[in-house]
């Protein structure tokens, strides 16, 4: 017999778990950092838009399938299927989405192992290793594959101890956490010299960029990116939800707070650029903003090195708020593939979360190995073109393959009054249309963008 499936013991552990999930490095680094590069204020306002009549839906149909089928991807799908067919089509996407939430682990892991090691350098400083201080800021293949490692290691753990002692249990505790130290650092850079004009290019939208369709295609891969949509990790978070819960509203609070963090991200570190700016840093490469790594790894430590001793408990807080907030994110990406061993396979949990937690990690070796080159690719082939296509099919199956009843049944446990609600009024044809159709267009652009 099968062990008993894991259940979140609570709505808060639920919600901490979910949106710990959603909340990483995309958010703190990817929003800010697509913010830069497109015009401000604009990308935030369209961002906001795509986040709840685009990504929010489709988070809801991943809930939805999961907790109905209580099951991971490849058997929810299979199982919600009417027709052999359909259940063929189900099976391998849900396999597809295993491989590709695994390969998103494998270079998340890196980027989260640079994060460490940052974390580490003003320690090391601190203790007068100048050698490894440079070490630990300098890239290198031994310095990623010593912090992904480390990172992995992390990971696996929670994962292994399951969904209770694990993932409920560690982002609870880290969740609040992250709040308090991106709260206090606002407030720290928001007082400093400078930050007034970070402020204003953030908050002022030129609304003549909104209609650019390259900011809406970037919009939409950082929203469907920042809720962990397409892959299966909300429909196995979902899968653990109990029936007492009311579906749509745990949704919007997940997306409401997604949201509301990348926003602080910006808050925190847009004014921040400019606080550096003010004391001497460069913050533009050939008339742009400087972004992605760079700007993390370079423009930020660049400012925190200008302001003493305070800068380095800064520089310290800044990078421990990254690392548990790639954390969160990871152990969710993990329990994809580990929760599909364990319940297709019969495998124990510890057993899978090991096994499979090695072989990405040799993945990641790969990608270390590979160079920039390899990076990118495998970001593309997971982010730019997977994560769009899986959400269309999982769109197609809450709202065309799935029985409409079932769905109204699902719905109402938690929620008796379902039928009666403007989500519901709205919610079943736009899934069936709306958002394949949107999610497909804004593919399309983006592949000649
Ligand atoms: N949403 C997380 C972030 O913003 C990353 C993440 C977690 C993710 N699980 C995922 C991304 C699944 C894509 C798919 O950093």
């Amino acid at each position: 017999m099968a062990a008993a499936r894991g259940q979140f013991s609570s709505r808060f552990g639920f919600i901490m778990a979910a949106a710990g999930s959603a909340v990483g490095l995309g958010n703190v680094w990817g929003f800010p950092t697509n913010t830069a590069e497109n015009g401000g204020g604009a990308f935030v306002l369209l961002y906001f838009v795509l986040a709840f009549v685009l990504a929010y839906p489709a988070l809801m149909a991943e809930l939805v399938i999961g907790r109905h089928t209580r099951s991971n991807m490849v058997g929810a799908l299979s199982e919600i299927a009417g027709s052999n067919r359909a259940r063929t089509v189900g099976k391998f996407t849900g396999l597809y989405a295993v491989l590709i939430a695994s390969l998103i682990l494998s270079f998340y892991s890196i980027v989260a192992g640079w994060m460490i090691a940052h974390l580490a350098e003003p320690v090391a400083t601190a203790l007068g290793c100048d050698g490894a201080a440079r070490w630990l800021v300098e890239s290198s293949a031994s310095r990623s594959l010593f912090f992904t490692l480390l990172f992995a290691l992390a990971t696996i753990w929670v994962i292994s101890r399951g969904v209770e002692k694990g993932i409920e249990k560690w982002s609870s505790r880290l969740m609040p956490s992250l709040l308090l130290l991106l709260g206090a650092l606002i407030v720290y850079v928001l007082l400093q010299d400078g930050a007034a004009d970070g402020l204003a290019l953030y908050l002022n939208p030129d609304f003549s960029q909104i209609t650019n369709p390259t900011i809406m295609v970037e919009a939409m891969g950082q929203a469907f990116f920042s809720l962990s949509l397409g892959v299966g990790t909300m429909l196995i978070y979902g899968s653990y939800i109990s029936k007492q819960e009311n579906l749509p509203q745990l949704g919007a609070i997940v997306t409401v707070v997604d949201t509301g963090i990348a926003f602080m991200a910006g808050l925190l570190i847009i004014p921040a650029m400019f606080v550096a700016q003010n004391n001497g840093v460069e913050i533009f490469s050939n008339g742009d903003l400087v972004a992605g790594p760079g700007l993390i790894f370079q423009t930020l430590p660049a400012l925190f090195d200008t302001m003493g001793g305070t800068g380095q408990f800064i520089g310290f807080a800044f990078f421990a708020l990254m690392t548990i907030a790639a954390l969160t994110s990871s152990i969710s990406m993990l329990e994809v593939p580990v929760a599909y061993t364990v319940e297709n396979h019969n495998q124990p949990r510890p057993k899978a979360a090991w096994l499979i937690g090695g072989a990405i990690f040799a993945i990641s070796t790969l990608i270390v190995l590979g160079g920039d080159a390899a990076f990118g690719f495998v970001v593309d082939l997971t982010t730019k073109y997977s994560q769009p296509l899986l959400g269309i099919v999982l769109c197609l199956f809450a709202g065309w393959v799935m029985h409409r009843n079932k769905v109204l049944e699902e719905i109402k446990q938690g929620m008796e009054q379902a039928e009666q609600t403007l989500f519901w009024k709205i919610w079943p044809g736009y899934v069936r249309y709306v958002c394949p159709l949107l999610i497909a267009v804004t593919f399309i652009n983006s592949l000649r963008a």
